[in-house]
Formats: structure tokens, sequence, C-alpha cells
């Protein structure tokens, strides 16, 4: 069954009318080309790959390529050889090839298929021997080899290792390896998995794929935006567009899926990968080589531009059935109970003047009413219309990027007919005019441009003559696969304990699964919620929501679980701030520094809209004495998680001068004096109206230190200081500034915080050892903000 060159002969000229100047071109790098699937009788070897395999055989086998192929597996040969036979005889040619030369092409691609055990190293290396031997005996050069890996993902590192110590081609022949995902579980997974792989293989031989990438309407995203430029540039932004939709709604559950699905579920199986990749296709910038590096760097660029996504982005949900198909399946008891979402809405913002505020949903779940994917642009429409509101001109406008399923059935591209006409994206596209009538994302057909491909092709083909190509652009790269883990995995771990919503599957699931955008959250429209709350957990302290009020020190005290208190902080920092632009005009608000007010400056930027920015006043209570631009600087983490994500003027920002003359608080510069005179200026009597402070486990405040003279600042209202942690250097707001205030709040959280909590209860006033004792606002009003972690430990 081995000989290569004789079987090429004939098919060279049977496929001769094809041939062209692109194989002549091609000539001097081609040679032969060994295939290896290792998982070749598994389920994905059985449905896609092997015929994604012959149509590239029929492909490339005319431009002078020859081939072999091999099925890898566990199993002996004896044994498997007849299950890959039967695979084999069902792969089939595409509609244009007549039937004689499909049977001729057939019966080659199954005289150059093998199965071949690869269990272990002497196997592969005896793979590697064999391809040596056939090689040498036909008198073929190498071009390269071709391992596809569809194994589970535990035994990639395994695999990739004897591929790279036994089986890799002679010097000069390419050598591909191409991964399936799951890659990873979560950033620090995917992180060691890549790191395995990158002892074996270099970036350039990996080839991970995610099979959207493949699905033809996906891979032309960037061409269709390409071609239209002059009709999209004017309007493929923030100011024309809505909002953009990303779904996959699948109707079959994951019965029989379930020992994989249930470590995964919809965030990591669907959003993370394949959803992720059309939003980056969507709003990257369209780079000039639509088949370079540039595309990577494109999307990386979308990565680092994403806001933090968190609780408050995302819905989820989990049909009713779910629970009893894990208990069987894993073989659980009865009152185990699973918090794996098979439904997820996630809202995501970019951080681009171009998509300023434009809410980007991404949304996938099992068991819904109809099987359909696609992404929706849909634009904003200002027409009003006093008659006839079925005119184009008045409906919705939208282009939808249409995956298949559905009512369309088919793969497209629609432009409403009120947009543009959009131009055909290439040759082996087609204009279509005739279909059947029905709506699409709630227009009739008839009001759209529709274009779509000529003959559907499977994702897989595609990919497999993309990485054939050697064409990256279509893969998941290292730098990428991090850059999503990294936006999905703080979410995914805030939702870890989070109940879904359970939804009863199909059209019964009416209006329950329903959201609605507030701001930059999403919430579950109505309130209905059909939650099993697993006994274990029934009065347990997590849906103990409540905000108590309290005193602490004589002062008032709020104290709730963190999320909830920094919402509470939130909401009278809000109200404090409309109460004085009523008075005066402006508000004065003074931050402190450490690491309990960064949840709330995300809070804070989060609902940004709502905030009276542009007529606030920023101060700092306190700063280390290093340069602005230092991680270890206060004002730097107010302007990485606050600053840069609001809008609020140059000239209210009010950073403390701790770096005058090229250097870091010297007395003789007079930093503390000057900033003491920005406050008499603009603050009406140097009163702020709102000051935020926190509490360190020394009991101090501000930078305000034990046994630093805390009294001894009488008439100053900015000093510096010394701390006894690095950086030493401080400077800060006295207790003269901080009591002259109208508003106090002292930010307490986390379970490191009990001990000094529980000292604050007993200890007596005493500034210089518990400088935190000396806050009394003189005309304000103090209030203490405890987590219960810092109050109950
Ligand atoms: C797979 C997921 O990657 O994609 C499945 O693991 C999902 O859960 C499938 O059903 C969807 O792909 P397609 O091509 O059917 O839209």
């Amino acid at each position: 069954m081995w000989k290569v060159v004789s079987l090429i002969l004939p098919l060279v000229m049977l496929c001769a009318q094809g041939a062209s100047g692109k194989e002549e071109q091609e000539a001097q790098h081609v040679g032969h080309v060994s295939v290896v699937i290792v998982g070749g009788t598994g389920d994905l070897a059985k449905k896609y790959l092997w015929q994604g395999f012959f149509q590239l055989y029929i492909n490339e086998v005319s431009s002078g390529y020859t081939f072999s192929f091999y099925g890898g597996g566990l199993s002996p040969e004896a044994k498997a050889t007849p299950a890959l036979f039967e695979i084999l005889k069902g792969v089939s040619c595409p509609e244009d090839v007549p039937v004689e030369q499909c049977a001729l092409l057939k019966e080659q691609f199954l005289r150059l298929s093998k199965y071949w055990q690869l269990k272990t190293t002497e196997e592969y290396l005896a793979l590697a021997k064999h391809i040596d031997q056939e090689l040498k005996e036909e008198g073929m050069k190498e071009a390269g080899r071709l391992f596809y890996l569809s194994v589970p993902a535990f035994a990639y590192a395994d695999v990739a290792d004897k591929i790279n110590s036994s089986c890799r081609p002679v010097s000069g022949a390419w050598l591909r390896v191409v991964f399936e995902k799951p890659f990873g579980h979560d950033f620090g997974s995917a992180q060691t998995l890549s790191t395995q792989l990158r002892n074996s293989l270099k970036e350039e031989e990996m080839y991970r794929i995610d099979h959207y990438l493949g699905k033809q309407v996906v891979s032309k995203i960037l061409p269709f935006r390409k071609e239209n430029k002059k009709f999209l540039d004017p309007i493929w932004n923030t100011h024309h567009i809505e909002r953009v939709e990303i779904v996959l709604k699948e109707t079959l559950d994951v019965k029989g899926r379930i020992p994989f699905y249930d470590q995964y579920g919809a965030i990591r199986d669907v959003l993370q990968n394949h959803l992720t990749e059309v939003m980056t296709l969507l709003t990257m910038r369209v780079p000039q080589n639509l088949s370079g590096s540039e595309v990577l760097q494109n999307k990386l660029q979308i990565f680092s531009s994403l806001y933090p996504l968190g609780r408050h982005q995302a819905v989820i949900g989990q049909y009713q059935a779910y629970n009893a198909e894990v208990q069987k399946e894993l073989n659980k008891t009865k009152d185990y109970h699973s918090f794996t979402p098979t439904f997820a809405a996630v809202i995501a913002h970019i951080d681009m003047a171009q998509y300023d505020g434009l809410p980007i949903i991404v949304t996938s779940g099992k068991m819904l009413d109809e099987r359909v994917g696609y992404a929706r642009v849909l634009f904003k429409n200002d027409v009003f219309c006093i008659q006839n509101s079925d005119n184009i001109h008045c409906k919705r406008k939208q282009i939808v990027f249409y995956f298949g399923h559905g009512s369309l059935q088919h793969p497209a591209i629609l432009v409403t007919k009120n947009l543009f006409k959009p131009s055909l994206i290439d040759s082996d596209w087609k204009e279509v005019t005739q279909h059947k009538d029905v709506d699409i994302l709630g227009l009739p057909v008839s009001d759209y441009y529709i274009q779509a491909p000529k003959v559907e092709r499977d994702a897989y083909a595609e990919l497999i003559s993309q990485f054939f190509a050697g064409r990256k652009d279509s893969f998941i790269s290292t730098e990428n696969l991090l850059a999503s883990w990294g936006l999905w995995t703080p979410l995914l771990d805030s939702l870890a304990q989070s109940y879904p919503r359970i939804y009863p599957g199909g059209v019964d699931n009416g209006n329950l699964l329903d959201f609605h955008l507030k701001g930059k959250e999403l919430k579950y429209a109505s309130e209905a919620v059909v939650m099993i709350m697993p006994d274990k957990l029934q009065g347990s302290t997590t849906d103990n929501y409540h905000v108590m009020q309290g005193k602490f020190r004589s002062a008032d005290m709020v104290s709730a679980w963190a999320e909830e208190l920094v919402e509470q902080l939130a909401v009278d920092l809000q109200a404090a701030a409309e109460a004085a632009l009523n008075e005066g005009g402006v508000f004065h608000l003074a931050l402190s520094g450490g690491s309990s007010p960064l949840a709330l400056f995300q809070r804070l930027a989060q609902h940004h809209f709502s905030f009276p920015w542009r007529d606030t006043h920023l101060w700092m209570v306190d700063e280390r004495c290093v340069p602005l631009t230092e991680q270890e600087s206060n004002f730097h983490n107010l302007h990485n998680l606050l600053l840069q994500r609001i809008r609020i003027p140059y000239y209210n920002i009010h950073p403390m001068p701790v770096q005058l003359n090229q250097r870091l608080c010297v007395e003789e510069d007079g930093g503390a004096l000057l900033y003491e005179k920005e406050i008499t200026q603009l603050v009406n009597g140097s009163s702020f109206h709102f000051v935020i402070l926190g509490v360190g486990y020394d009991g101090h405040t501000a930078s305000l230190f034990p046994g630093g003279k805390v009294d001894g600042h009488a008439d100053s209202l900015v000093v510096l200081t010394e701390s006894t942690i690095k950086p030493h250097q401080r400077m800060s707001l006295t207790l003269k500034a901080i009591n002259r205030a109208h508003n106090v709040a002292l930010l307490v959280m986390g379970k490191g915080k009990h001990e000094v909590i529980t000292q604050l209860s007993r200890v007596k006033d005493d500034l210089n050892k518990w400088p935190v004792t000396g806050v009394h606002p003189t005309n304000g009003r103090l209030v203490w903000y405890i987590d219960y972690d810092a109050l109950l430990g």
C-alpha cells in the first residue's frame, strides 16, 4: 500500500487541469508531508478531521505535495486498524468532483493512510524511522510533519515531549503541532500548560485551534471590514453603534459530556474562546495585511484595552435537569449541587475613545429555544418617523454576521438596506437575492443585502488548509490565550460560588433569562428566581447580605460583607457629593492609599456616568515619597483604577507634590507647604467635603504613624512623616486637616484587620500610640465602614 510516488503520478495527471502558476511557484518548497492524527479513531477525528484531511489531500495533491496519513492511538494496531478504515470509508468529495474522479481519490487516500500505535516513546521513534525509510526508498524530500492532537488536554505535554524527543522531521522541514481546546481552565493553568509545551515546541510550531476562526463568516469579518472600509469607517464607533451582541444559542443539553462540562461551564466552554475571538475581530484595528502577524498584534491591543470583568458584568443560569445529570454522571449523592453555569451573559466595555461606553454583550447557553449563532452590530437610528413606520428608513439599522442555523439556515453577512450596499468580499462569495420569507433578528429578510459563501465549508476543513499553509493568524497564539484568560479568570473566580438561576429549558424559559443593561452592569430583567439551595448552605453567611448599622468607638458604624460595604460607601459618597454640589457647586474629596480603597475605586469607575466627576476635586490624604509613576505611589493606583476611567477635568486633580527639584520629599523644597496652600486656596475653610481613611495594622491612619508625634502637627494641614515600613518617607494630611472635614469615612476591610479592630474597640484615645483615635471631626460626621471579616474575624 505504500508506493507513494507511483500513486501520485496518475493523480497529478487527473488533476492537471487545475494546475496553475501557484503550483509552479511552490514547487521548490513542496515535498512529502506526513500527517499524524493522534487520537485518530476518536470522535472528533471521525466527525471532522479525516474528512478535513481528505479535502486537503484533494486540494493539494495536484500542487506537487505527496502525503502519508497516520491515525495514531493507544490501542494495538490489529484492533484499531478496522475501526480506522471504517471511518475512512465515510469520507466524501465536494459536489463539484465527478464521481469516478472521487472514487479514485478516495482509493488513493485510503491507500496512503495507516494506523500506528502511539503510546510509548519507542513507538514514536518507530514512526519516525518508518517515515525516514519511506522517504529514502521513494527518493522524496521531506516538506514537513503535521501532528493533530485530538486527545484530552492532560496528555498534551506528554505527547509534545515525545514528538520533540523522537519524531521531529529532518532539518529544513517544518513541524506543526495542532491542539484543540481546552487550553487550561484559568490563567494559571493555561500558563503552566504553555510553559510545559514551550519545553518541547517552538511558538511557531504550535497551532491552537479555535474552530470558530474557521467558520466561513467569522473568517470573513476582517475582509468584510476592510472591503467596506469607506462605509464603515465613519460609523464604526460609539457615536453610531448602539451595541454589539455576540450570541450562540443551543437547544441541546450536555448529557454524556458532564465529566468535562461540569469543570468548565458556559463561560470557559464558549465565551472565553469562540465568542471572545469574534469580539476581537469585530473591534480590533483592521490591519493592512490580513494574513500577517499584525492580526495577532491588533487583537492583543483589544485585550489590553478591555475593562476588567467582575460579578456585576455577568448573569448566569443552569438548566433545571442539569444537576440530576451531574449527580448521575459523576456518581454524586442527591444533596450534591453543581454551580456550573450552562447559560451566561456578559457585558464588556473597551477603554478606547472609539468605543467609549459601547456595550458589547456576549452570551451563550444550552437548552435554549433555538440553535443559532451570530454577531450583530446594532446601530443607532436617529430618524423619527411620523407616518409609515414600515419604511426601511424608520427601521433598525444593523449588520449581522450570521454563523449559521436559525431561521436563515446558512452562513451569511447581512446589512440592512438603510445602511449601505456592501461590496462582495471575494469571488468565493455571492450576493443572495432569492430567499425564503423569514425574519432575521426582527426584520424581514428582504430588508437586508445578503452575501453568502458559494459553497458551504466545514470549519475544520478550512483550518486544516490554513495550518497546512502555515498561516498563524487563524490560530490562538500563547500571548492571545493568556490575554483572554487574564480577562476571564477574575470573573470566573468571582462567580465560583454564585448560584446560577435555574431555567426549565427550551421555549418554557419564557423571559426568565432576559437581562437588561444597567450602565456597565448586567442584571436579570425579572426578579423571579427559581433557586435550589443546597442544605449545607441554608442559613449560612452567604445569603445574609444585610448592611448593619451600629456604633464603634462612639461613632456611627456600617458593617456588611465587603462588596455590600463598598456599595454602601459609594452610595453615601454620592449623596454627599450631590449635597455639596447643591450647596456650593463643588465637591472636594480626599482619598487615601493602601489596599482598602481599591475596591471602592473600582466600584466608582464602574458607575462613573452617574457621579458628578466634572465638579469634583480629588485630593490625596497621603502619599509615599516615590515618583507618581511608580507602582508604590498612591496616586499611581488612583490613576490606574479610577482616574483613567472617569471624566474629570485635569485641573480638578491634586496629587501631592512629593517630587520637587528632581528630588523626593526634601523639607527645604516646601512640598507640604505648597499642598497646604493649594488646599487653602481652593477648599472653603480648608474643609474637605469627604475624607476617606484607612487603618493600618499598627493603628496608623493617613500617613500618621504611632510614635510619630502626631499631636505635634498642631498648626499644619500637611506634613512630611516617617513610616517604619518602606518607602519610609511620606507626605500626609494632619489630624487638623482631617478633623475639619464635613464627612470622614474610616474604611476597614479583611480578616487581617480583625486584630487591630478588636484592639481599637477597647483602647482610649491616644494619638501618639493609636493615631486613628485622633480622628474626631470637629463639626463633621465620622462613620466607620467595617466589613464582617474585619469585625468578626
Ligand atoms: C464547542 C463547545 O467548542 O463549540 C460546545 O465545546 C459547543 O459546547 C460548540 O456546542 C459550538 O460549536 P458550533 O460550531 O456548533 O457552533
